[in-house]
């Protein structure tokens, strides 16, 4: 007789999802001709062409990049004057730099929960937690799923505070028909190798307010003037700039992120539709008001109880073996040890349960590659988990009769 086991016979998903990066001819032209020019840095056409191209598909009037999005959040942060004494909020449902990068200015990171159906930051609970010494709020847009733009912009109007919207997930969401990064006072965006438009390493800052473009440009210039003499510092600032083989291959990226969009949305909606047909998965639903997914992630709720009680590592196992590339995805960020150590407040007291919830038992990510793949590779994936549920509830049924 067959064993019986959570997965196994044939993989529900038996080839391979599409590779990223991805390189055409185009981007080793562009990258060669950088190499041949000798214009490898200050100086070369290709930064200024894609700060130019990335600012108009964003919707703003500045763009700078700069080598990461971690430091793109540090200097917006600093273009705006956050420091010591200040409280950042942000949520604690993100990749460590967006609150790290309020550490590393001298302000503390404060955490409002996420909204338990969109894992964004919940706006209710930003108004719980803003003090007296709050300056900024960093929503992110989480996945490429855009955030409630307008309570936060609310919000933010009423006690005065600045939004630095991080976009590091989200190229080409839209919030209203508008763009993610020139919804707040500033934006940064990320170009690490697994983003929707990637450069190996890299980031961006967004505005449309001059003056503060200008601090943004001078303080990643080692704090030089904009139209100054090189060796003209007025302020300290870092060498945060980028170089022009990234910016070949980001203008590459831009060109095929709109094609690149659509395919995702075509398949996220498709996935999200097979998926809540299933019980136990919820998939993550767009905050009332966006208009475009970016699916950095495809996000999903896990209910164990839909699995007979299975844990969600071991659905997650038994997912992957089956060729669907499930992962389980972040911690509270104000209980790694990380932000713990440096942080000066004491946040053994914080809990934010939907955050908790999904990061404990429910989250379920896929990476926006796999949404590059054919509608027939989404039905996979809600198959595998459909096989895995029969699975389930066959090795159940034959316990008894094992013992
Ligand atoms: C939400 C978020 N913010 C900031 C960053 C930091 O970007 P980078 O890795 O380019 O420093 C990331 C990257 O993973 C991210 O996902």
């Amino acid at each position: 007789m067959e064993k019986l086991a959570l997965h196994g016979g044939d993989k529900a998903h038996a080839g391979s999802w599409p590779a990223w990066p991805i390189c055409e001819e185009r981007d080793i032209e562009r990258i060669t001709q950088v190499a041949r020019s000798g214009k490898w840095g200050v100086g070369g056409e290709l930064v200024p062409e894609f700060e130019a191209r990335f600012a108009e598909f964003v919707g703003v009037e500045h763009c700078t990049c700069v080598t990461s999005g971690t430091t793109a959040l540090e200097v917006a942060l600093l273009a705006l004057g956050v420091g010591p004494g200040d409280e950042v909020i942000v949520p604690p449902y993100t990749f460590i730099a967006t609150a790290s990068s309020a550490l590393y200015v001298g302000a503390v990171p404060v955490f409002a929960d996420i909204d338990p159906d969109t894992f964004c930051i919940d706006p209710a609970r930003i108004e719980e937690v803003s003090t007296e010494k709050t300056k900024a709020i960093i929503p992110v847009h989480i996945g490429g799923s855009p955030c409630d733009m307008d309570a936060i912009n609310e919000i933010a109007q009423k006690h005065d505070l600045f939004v630095i919207e991080d976009c590091a997930q989200a190229h080409g969401a839209e919030w209203k028909g508008r763009r993610v990064g020139g919804l707040g006072h500033i934006s940064a965006f990320s170009f690490q190798v697994s983003k929707n438009i990637p450069a190996g390493e890299g980031g961006a800052v967004c505005t449309s307010d001059r003056k503060l473009a200008e601090r943004v440009w001078s303080i990643h210039n080692c704090g030089r003037v904009p139209e100054g003499a090189w060796y003209q510092h007025d302020i300290l600032g870092w060498n945060l700039r980028m170089t022009q083989f990234q910016a070949a291959v980001l203008l590459g990226g831009l060109e095929r992120v709109e094609e690149q969009m659509k395919l995702r949305d075509a398949n996220g909606k498709y996935l999200s539709q097979r998926l809540s047909e299933i019980e136990g998965i919820t998939p993550s639903k767009d905050t009332p008001g966006a208009t475009r997914n970016a699916y950095h992630l495809h996000m999903s709720k896990f209910d164990a109880a839909g699995f007979d009680g299975l844990p969600r590592s071991a659905f997650v196992e038994a997912m992957r073996a089956e060729g669907v590339p499930f992962s389980a995805g972040y911690n509270p960020l104000y209980k790694s040890p990380a932000i713990v150590a440096a942080s000066p407040v004491d946040y053994s007291d914080v809990c934010c349960p939907a955050c908790e919830r999904i990061c404990d038992q429910e989250g379920l990510w896929l990476s926006q590659n796999v949404l590059l793949a054919s509608q027939s590779d989404m039905d996979d994936i809600a198959d595998a988990a459909l096989k895995v549920q029969r699975n389930v509830s066959a090795l159940l049924a034959a316990a008894p009769a094992s013992e």
